[in-house]
């Protein structure tokens, strides 16, 4: 558990604008809302229904997650920061009572549009209609009502992009046809990287814990199957991590046996060491903030009245992006995660708002000049 002092001086170290805790007494809410940064636009991050160990480790997962998407949004060219909600529960896949949507729904409220809520792990699209009867801070209309729907086909395509760019680097050429791709999870943004990659007469194989979801892949598609332990132990192409966070660590790391890894896994990295340790084996990593920013592309599209064309032609700018950091890396001498990390923290520096940070009522700020059109409607 964090003293005060200890608190304050994590969220300094972080250069966090405002960390907010939040309880409710009549409906037991406990969460943590962290702004990271507003200098480009509103803080844009999911709300997370977590179980934590203790308050200690749900503020550090917003302090981290919120800075985390302060840079995947800066370096996805967004006009909007990163913020995080976490909401401390026993059970987080248990039905969220209303009473307690409806309490971080006006916390939500009270930050003025500071804090811009998005789907996360554990929430559904219940929850944030709910939340958004408090609110109209809430990003992730469903397609059904004329906004950006499921993200995962975004990010999935926007990881398309990221390989073509690691593959001209590594192989002087971006196609993928023939090449070898393992991917790691088959779950939501997996299956349509494996789908769109069959598509480009790729050689696909694929790995889950979860077997039915690797077996329902063979029959639609005739991927190969991988045991999940195995990733790390089979060659080719490229490795995909699209599973959990740390796949790339110091067990697994020294058994890798592909010349790329580009995949859509949040914080892949176990700790940021790994980037060099991948550079002294000849791995090149494409930074995974980069290269799975089209969920969010596809979001903050919704902003001026979502277009899919749009959504779509802005993702595929991944592949340009994720070679210029390539190139930058080269040049500086670092590894690719951390030029990303350096380009994504000078164009929050060179492009902020008058005053470094964004203040409620300025809508255009955040749409780059094009009128607001909508967030989420009331239901
Ligand atoms: P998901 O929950 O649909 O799929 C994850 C899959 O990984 C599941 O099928 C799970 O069984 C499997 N898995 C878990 N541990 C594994 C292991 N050790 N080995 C093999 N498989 C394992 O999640 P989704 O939406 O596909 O996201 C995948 C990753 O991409 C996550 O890290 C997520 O944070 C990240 N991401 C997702 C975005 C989206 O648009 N859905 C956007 C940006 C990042």
């Amino acid at each position: 558990m964090f003293d005060a002092r200890s608190l304050a001086g994590l969220i300094a170290t972080h250069s966090h604008e405002q960390v907010v805790f939040v309880a409710d007494a009549e409906s037991g809410l406990r969460a943590v809302i962290a702004i990271h940064s507003t200098a480009l636009g509103p803080s844009l991050g999911g709300v997370r229904f977590w179980h934590y160990e203790d308050e200690s480790a749900a503020v550090l997962d917003a302090i981290r997650l919120s800075e985390a998407m302060s840079f995947k949004a800066s370096a996805a060219g967004l006009h909007v920061g990163g913020g995080k909600a976490v909401v401390m529960l026993a059970e987080p896949f248990a039905p969220h009572p209303d009473g307690m949507l409806r309490a971080l729904g006006r916390a939500i409220d009270d930050l003025g549009g500071r804090y811009l809520a998005a789907e996360d792990v554990g929430a559904t699209p219940h929850d944030m209609d709910v939340i958004a009867t408090e609110t109209r801070w809430v990003t992730g209309v469903d397609r059904g009502r004329g906004g950006s729907g499921d993200p995962s086909p975004m990010t999935a395509f926007g990881v398309l992009c990221g390989m073509h760019a690691a593959c001209s680097t590594v192989f002087g050429s971006r196609t993928l046809t023939g090449r070898h791709v393992v991917i790691q999870g088959a779950g939501h943004v997996g299956a349509e990287l494996a789908r769109l990659l069959v598509a480009l007469d790729a050689r696909v194989s694929v790995a889950d814990v979860d077997e039915r979801r690797v077996a329902a892949l063979v029959g639609e598609l005739g991927v190969a199957a991988l045991p999940s332990e195995a990733v790390f132990d089979t060659s080719g192409d490229v490795f995909a991590p699209c599973a959990l966070g740390g796949a790339l660590n110091d067990e697994t790391v020294p058994r890798l046996q592909f010349p790329i890894v580009a995949g859509a896994a949040n914080n892949q990295l176990a700790h940021p060491e790994i980037d060099d340790v991948l550079v002294g084996r000849g791995i090149l990593y494409a930074p995974d903030f980069v290269i799975n920013a089209g969920g969010i592309i596809n979001l903050a599209a919704e902003f001026t009245g979502y277009d899919a064309e749009v959504a779509l032609r802005d993702t595929a700018r991944i592949e340009l992006r994720t070679g210029q950091i390539f190139a930058e890396a080269r040049n500086q001498g670092i590894a690719p995660g951390r030029a990303a990390e350096r380009f994504a923290r000078e164009r929050i520096k060179r492009e902020a708002l008058p005053g470094g940070r964004f203040r409620p009522g300025d809508a255009t700020a955040w749409t780059n000049g094009l009128p607001l059109t909508r967030l989420r409607p009331n239901t």
